[in-house]
């Protein structure tokens, strides 16, 4: 059978789990993709081939799986460099810039994934697009609540004009809530604004990165400019490793 898309992120994720080697510091993504890389680190810690590495884990949720899954944890208060980090993406272009933070987990993935000395993004093929926000996906921001509404009016005045572009504050849509219509909360006690743009971000995408993060009450955004080593690519005619 055709392998699925969660095989092909296995693939990937496994291909680039063969760069981890013992005594290292670990960046630990979060999504289902770099769930594949932590269920591999942990087997091959149990097996004994790996031994002496901590994980530094992007999230509350991938704090969670490492744990359950044995990877000894740290941060980047002991650990100021990080010899490799894994993580998914939500859309790669052809210099290997990212677009992440569909998980809403951004802030802590930048911090860490940049403070690493490589860092390898694992995706299944869909993943690869002309131009980034091209795929009918989000750019996320994360703000604080305080005047969110304000900071989002901002936002969105940066792209006015730009046909079928439009903001939107992210709710939580996790079910049992109730159905309550609450905004969703990172981490780190703060929300996303989504921005969407129809045909992809055009431009100096540099320049619309400090665009954005010089609005006062934007925290960060999921534009991944340059920091990415190499991307495992997993397809249908199979694996391949494209380096920066
Ligand atoms: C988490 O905030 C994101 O940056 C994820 O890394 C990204 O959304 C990829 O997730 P999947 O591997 O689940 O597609």
């Amino acid at each position: 059978a055709a392998p699925s898309q969660d095989d092909l992120k296995r693939i990937a994720a496994h291909r680039a789990v063969e760069l981890v080697q013992s005594g290292m510091v670990l960046g630990l993504g979060t999504g289902s993709t770099a769930a594949h890389a932590l269920n591999r680190i942990g087997e091959l810690i149990r097996r004994g081939t790996l031994r002496d590495v901590v994980g530094i884990p992007t999230s509350k949720k991938t704090e969670a799986h490492a744990t359950a899954v044995g990877i000894p944890l740290s941060d980047l208060h002991a650990h100021p460099v990080v010899d490799l980090s894994i993580d998914g993406a939500d859309e790669v272009d052809p210099l290997l810039n990212l677009v992440k933070g569909r998980g809403g987990s951004l802030l802590r993935e930048k911090m860490i994934e940049g403070a690493s000395r490589r860092f390898v993004v694992i995706v299944d093929e869909t993943k690869m697009v002309p131009r980034l926000g091209g795929s009918g996906l989000a750019v996320p921001v994360e703000v604080i609540p305080f005047c969110w509404s304000h900071t989002l009016g901002r936002l969105r005045s940066l792209f006015d004009g730009k046909p079928g572009f439009d903001a939107r504050l992210r709710r939580a849509t996790t079910a049992g809530d109730g159905g309550k219509d609450e905004p969703f909360v990172t981490d780190n006690g703060n929300y996303i604004v989504d921005l969407y743009f129809e045909n992809g971000i055009h431009g100096d995408l540099d320049l619309i990165s400090d665009k954005i993060l010089r609005i006062t009450g934007v925290v960060e955004h999921g534009m991944f400019l340059g920091m990415a080593s190499s991307v495992v690519i997993a397809g249908k005619d199979g694996v391949r490793m494209e380096d920066k």
